[in-house]
């Protein structure tokens, strides 16, 4: 086991879903995968392997924000050599170009974090996206949603803060093309790099800071079961 993750060696599929919620990462286990079993429970962070169409993956909780989520990606990476890791998150729409429900796939993500700028010594590195992961997430989803809900490509902004105390300084990334707000992305795509590994970061729009407007609960539900379908679509294709 690792220092936050009680599995044993071999028992984490080479493809890992994240979401932030632990209590997700058990519904996604229940509702999508065959003979899921509980791997971790440390810290309640659960963490499952099971099969979708025959093949192996898993499903781990991030916690919220980047320093949780380099916690969990740092040690999947280094011991578990786990390769492609599909974040399926939350987000908040920052443009009107976007409505709720709608999901956002991540090309690149900006971030307000000192985690990088401590990295790079105070040059700003761009943290993207697997360009295969991308792709395919992005081809699943015109089959999984069709033109039920808008899927969109493009940069979001990873927060340190969900309680920002100043909020127009994220809104000027909108100007900059800037979509959606979260708190993991661009932690998960820097330590991906850093390691050789693949990932990807996929959301849905849960609220909406421009008119906001929020999701029921069983709004979530439905298009975070969208969005699951195709991480997992995605990852069974890119598998080598
Ligand atoms: N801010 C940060 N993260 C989020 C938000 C938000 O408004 N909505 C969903 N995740």
């Amino acid at each position: 086991m690792s220092t936050h993750i009680g599995a044993a060696a071999g028992e984490i599929a080479p493809t890992v879903l994240m979401p932030g919620d632990p209590l997700r990462a058990k519904w996604i286990a229940e509702t999508f995968l065959e003979d899921a079993r509980c791997y971790t429970e440390v810290r309640g962070m659960y963490g499952f392997t099971g099969t979708w169409h025959g093949e192996r993956v898993s499903v781990q909780g991030s916690g919220m924000g980047q320093p949780s989520m380099a916690i969990y990606a740092n040690e999947l990476f280094t011991d578990y050599d786990v390769q492609s890791v599909i974040r399926v998150g939350s987000c908040g729409a920052m443009t009107s170009d976007l409505a709720v429900r709608d999901i956002v796939i991540a090309s690149g993500a900006c971030t307000d974090s000192s985690m990088n700028r401590i990295r790079f010594e105070g040059l700003d590195y761009a943290p993207v996206a697997d360009f295969g992961l991308l792709r395919a997430a992005y081809d699943a989803s015109r089959a999984v949603v069709g033109s039920t809900t808008s899927v969109h490509v493009g940069l979001i902004f990873s927060s340190d803060s969900f309680y920002p105390a100043r909020p127009e300084l994220a809104a000027r990334m909108v100007e900059y093309g800037v979509l959606a707000v979260e708190m993991e992305a661009s932690a998960l795509y820097t330590l991906a790099a850093k390691h050789g590994r693949r990932a990807l970061a996929i959301c849905t729009v849960s609220d909406h800071l421009v008119t906001g407007e929020e999701t029921s609960a069983q709004e979530r539900e439905q298009t975070f079961g969208a969005m699951v379908d195709i991480a997992l679509e995605a990852a069974r294709s890119t598998s080598a």
